[in-house]
């Protein structure tokens, strides 16, 4: 009795050299997603958090009714230690079974950990080998591969967008991004194949997000309205996933759906519009841009952009859409961000929950989101939209590299 709360209580320390090793081959090669065993839990990803004193941050899933007892069992290279987890769940849970978390292993013991699992039991015997993820951003940096990467959120079902994906990924590529991240549950056949082609250029990361294997996963935000066990595949574990991964590779990240572009209004891509706005708000950390809605009903009539070359591609074209939603007093238009990651703790999908910087609300005469979706205000005429030519200010550009990337990647024959 007196052993076994002193086990428990204080932190163990054990020597196991073999557990580690294998540990180490087999999370290499291990899918994303690993569940916490004797419970409904899953773990995702986890970080040293250097912004916290002796942190690390396991980015989960609870299943919000059965929150028990855990415990973080972080090994180095021949010793493990356990402490008790530290559960945050997160505010916006959207009425689902399933909410994102974080859970923070703390103590001076771990400090020297590359792998972490989590138990039910401060017990090490009790862990396995498959039940460990490694421990990233071991390392701090100041200076950073990308200056802008783009985070986007689960890609699901049998979406094959394919014509607004690849100009959307020029766009930005013209704005000056230089790293996308998507996660990846399933998607269309020809959007495969584009997702390939951006792979192998090198700009685009394709990580694995089989939640559906694990949960059912609803394909909404509101469980009022979609049912299911956890928000939108998860939107809100992969946009924070995406932060922390992208912590010290990138100095700004832009978060937004795939159905969205952030530009700036005037600047002629996003390096000036940060050069300028970032002076301006020194200790700004998360830039909140707004949303406009162009309805991908409404189409331009001079059908200037209805190239018989992309006739057979599947998808909405972006240059046909000119016509968006003027603001109305009555619906709050949502806004997607751009952020400084170091300055993010934790995100949720139209606004910061915690930042360790101040919050910005960008004028949309600097930049705003052009979205195209269904309407959102039903039954305006055309009249009663506003004209707006944005995108085609890059559009020789545009045309020219949509072609060639759909070329590459096998969709449209030369
Ligand atoms: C972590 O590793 C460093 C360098 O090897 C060592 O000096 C330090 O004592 C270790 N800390 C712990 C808590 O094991
Ligand atoms: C830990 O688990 C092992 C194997 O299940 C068991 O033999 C051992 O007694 C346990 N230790 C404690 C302190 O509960
Ligand atoms: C990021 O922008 C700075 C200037 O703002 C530039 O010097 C640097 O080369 C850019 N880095 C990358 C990876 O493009
Ligand atoms: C942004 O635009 C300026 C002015 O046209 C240009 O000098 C700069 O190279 C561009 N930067 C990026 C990252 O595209
Ligand atoms: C996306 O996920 C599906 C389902 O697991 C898989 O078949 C496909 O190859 C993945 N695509 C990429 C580009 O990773
Ligand atoms: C944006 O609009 C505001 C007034 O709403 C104006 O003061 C400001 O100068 C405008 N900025 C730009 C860049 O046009």
């Amino acid at each position: 009795m007196g052993i076994a709360i002193i086990l428990i209580t204080r932190l163990m320390v054990i020597p196991h050299t073999t557990l580690q090793k294998d540990a180490n081959r087999i999370t290499e090669s291990r899918k994303f997603i690993i569940p916490i065993k004797h419970t409904k839990h899953l773990m995702v990803s986890a970080f040293i958090d250097h912004r916290f004193i002796e942190t690390i941050r396991v980015i989960s899933i609870i299943k919000r009714d059965s929150l028990q007892p855990l415990y973080c069992i972080c090994c180095s290279d021949d010793v493990c230690h356990s402490v008790k987890a530290v559960v945050q769940i997160y505010r916006d849970h959207f009425g689902f079974a399933f909410g994102a978390s974080d859970m923070l292993c703390q103590g001076k013991d771990i400090q020297n950990a590359t792998h972490v699992a989590v138990s039910t039991t401060a017990n090490i015997s009790d862990v396995h080998n498959m039940d460990f993820l490694p421990i990233k951003n071991r390392v701090e940096h100041e200076t950073f591969r990308f200056n802008f990467t783009v985070c986007v959120s689960s890609l699901f079902g049998a979406y094959n967008n394919v014509l607004q994906f690849a100009q959307t990924m020029e766009m930005y590529k013209l704005l000056g991004v230089q790293h996308v991240v998507i996660y990846n549950t399933s998607c269309g056949p020809d959007l495969e194949k584009l997702l390939q082609h951006y792979r192998r250029e090198g700009i685009l990361e394709v990580v694995p997000w089989p939640i559906d294997q694990f949960l059912t996963p609803s394909t909404g935000w509101d469980s009022k309205r979609h049912s299911g066990e956890l928000q939108y595949y998860g939107q809100l574990v992969t946009l924070n996933e995406c932060i922390y991964r992208n912590m010290y590779q990138s100095r700004y990240i832009l978060l937004n759906d795939i159905d969205e572009i952030i530009m700036p209004k005037k600047h002629a891509n996003l390096s000036l519009l940060m050069e300028t706005l970032q002076p301006k708000h020194r200790n700004v950390g998360v830039f909140i841009i707004e949303n406009q809605i162009f309805p991908k009903t409404v189409f331009e009539e001079t059908g200037l952009f209805k190239r018989p070359k992309w006739k057979n591609i599947p998808g909405v074209n972006i240059l046909e859409h000119i016509y968006k939603e003027p603001d109305t007093a009555k619906i709050f238009n949502p806004a997607k961000m751009i952020v400084d990651p170091r300055s993010v703790v934790q995100i949720s999908v139209h606004n910061p929950v915690k930042v360790l910087k101040d919050i910005y609300r960008v004028p949309v005469n600097v930049s705003y989101v052009i979205h195209m979706r269904v309407p959102r205000q039903k039954g305006l005429t055309k009249k009663q939209l506003l004209v707006d030519i944005r995108v085609w200010d890059f559009e020789k550009q545009l045309v020219a590299n949509v072609d060639q990337a759909l070329e590459s990647s096998g969709i449209q024959k030369n």
